[in-house]
């Protein structure tokens, strides 16, 4: 299902684009390659970002060029229909669908992509092309800039210059727009059920695999592509570990579970952490880190509007932190001592935020002149302090040792403050034990 399927949408993303590079310039935006599993199987196709940002053509072996002020300012270059490949792969567009179905001026085989992209090179100076994208395509476009660069002494034109497209189309992606919100939030709401129903039915004795697959169920039973990155079913000291996904241990009742995973609704992300007692209320020492990590989260979040710096809220929940890692004795100095000395690094080795939208680690720059950069309406970013104390770390209390406590959410900054858009995911001891106790009952 397709939040985002108006024409207009992507005509009006184009425009802005293509009045950022005027006139005298071509951009070549290549799709994402197909990339192979293992033998002749290949990963499921999922397009690269930038390139469905501006056309919203999700099929592999596409091409886009866009030249400003020509009388066909848009062209796909796409794969042609062909009856008997299409009985082994699906239907495709082919060219009329380009035109028809995507607004591009023109379409062309992806065949006569050479031809195509000479007859315009000679026309232009400045060519915009990212490279980062299609390493085959990298080869091809540079021989014929190559080429395009030789005839330019006869020609009197022809591109001198080769530039990165991705600032401007990343700056343009930073700033949601009304549909991309409206894709974030469908995205939000499948996780926030996914959530819920780990909360609820996670017991002592299961795997946590089978955690993974109630949260991928819920995904992909309302229609979302699937996880947005690999979903993190951290039980007890696992939650130590940041990034594990191996989710392959038996729980145990009582002890934590941290689940990290959001998914992805119509090429949108959602990322979204929490940590909660297997089927029982928190233990008071869990309660009493949570605790901390919750404040540390409310306070950073608190402190979200326009014209603060994006690492202000960092700033807001290290302090937070800090100051409770000092109070339970994880840290046994003051807390100004420990902040200027980087001891919580210890315990909190990430940072609070980062930028939410197609990516999950989102595109945009974080820093402007060399300065923190300044949060704008618009922006979503995540809040996921957390607290993590290795199973082997002997300068923790023993009682400390092997719990993993992250909160993440994902934040809108709004004219007014903000808006936390996952709001719907229980947060609270209280919404937490409602759900978690329940399970047990
Ligand atoms: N799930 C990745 C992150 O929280 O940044
Ligand atoms: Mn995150
Ligand atoms: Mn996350």
């Amino acid at each position: 299902m397709s939040v985002i399927s108006n024409l207009e949408v992507f005509a009006e993303r184009r425009r802005r684009f293509m009045d950022a590079i005027g006139p005298g310039a071509l951009a070549i935006m290549p799709s994402a390659p197909v990339a192979m599993r293992s033998g002749d199987v290949e990963f499921v196709y999922r397009q690269d970002n930038d390139f469905h940002y501006l056309t919203g053509f999700a099929e592999p072996e596409a091409v886009a060029i866009l030249a400003p002020g020509e009388p066909h300012e848009f062209i796909l270059m796409v794969r042609p229909r062909d009856r008997e490949r299409e009985t082994w792969t699906g239907r495709r567009a082919g060219l009329e669908g380009a035109v028809a179905g995507y607004g591009a001026n023109q379409a062309f085989a992806i065949e006569e992509l050479d031809a195509v992209l000479r007859r315009h090179l000679d026309k232009v100076d400045r060519v915009y092309y990212p490279l980062s994208v299609n390493e085959r395509m990298n080869a091809r476009v540079l021989e014929l800039m190559r080429y395009a660069q030789s005839m330019r002494p006869r020609l009197g034109t022809g591109p001198h210059t080769l530039l990165d497209p991705r600032e401007l189309i990343h700056e343009a992606r930073l700033h949601k727009r009304p549909e991309e919100l409206a894709a974030m939030r469908a995205a939000i709401a499948i996780s926030a059920e996914a959530h819920r129903q780990a909360m609820a039915r996670a017991r002592g004795g299961m795997m946590e695999w089978e955690v993974e697959a109630l949260v991928d169920y819920t995904f992909r039973s309302r229609g979302a592509a699937g996880p947005s990155y690999p979903s993190i079913i951290a039980s007890g000291p696992n939650a130590a570990t940041l990034h594990y996904i191996n989710n392959d241990r038996r729980m145990q009742a009582g002890e934590l579970l941290l689940i990290d995973a959001g998914c992805e609704y119509d090429f949108y992300a959602s990322d979204v952490t929490r940590t909660f007692p297997v089927g029982a209320a928190f233990a008071p020492l869990q309660r009493d880190l949570y605790q901390i990590v919750l404040d540390a989260q409310l306070q950073a979040i608190e402190s979200i509007r326009p014209g603060i710096k994006f690492d202000d809220p960092h700033e807001t929940a290290v302090r937070i932190l800090v100051e409770g890692m000092c109070r339970v004795g994880l840290l046994k100095v003051p807390a100004e001592d420990a902040l200027k000395s980087g001891a919580w690094r210890r315990f909190y080795m990430h940072r609070t935020s980062h930028w939410l939208g197609m990516d999950v680690h989102d595109v945009g720059l974080y820093r402007v002149g060399g300065e923190s950069r300044t949060l704008e309406p618009g922006m979503v970013l995540t809040v996921e302090p957390g607290l993590y104390i290795a199973p082997n770390d002997e300068t923790a209390p023993e009682e400390f040792r092997g719990i993993g406590i992250r909160i993440e959410d994902d934040v809108l900054v709004t004219p007014a403050g903000c808006e936390v858009m996952t709001a719907a995911v229980p947060k609270t001891v209280a919404e937490i034990e409602a759900l978690t106790t329940a399970a047990a009952a």
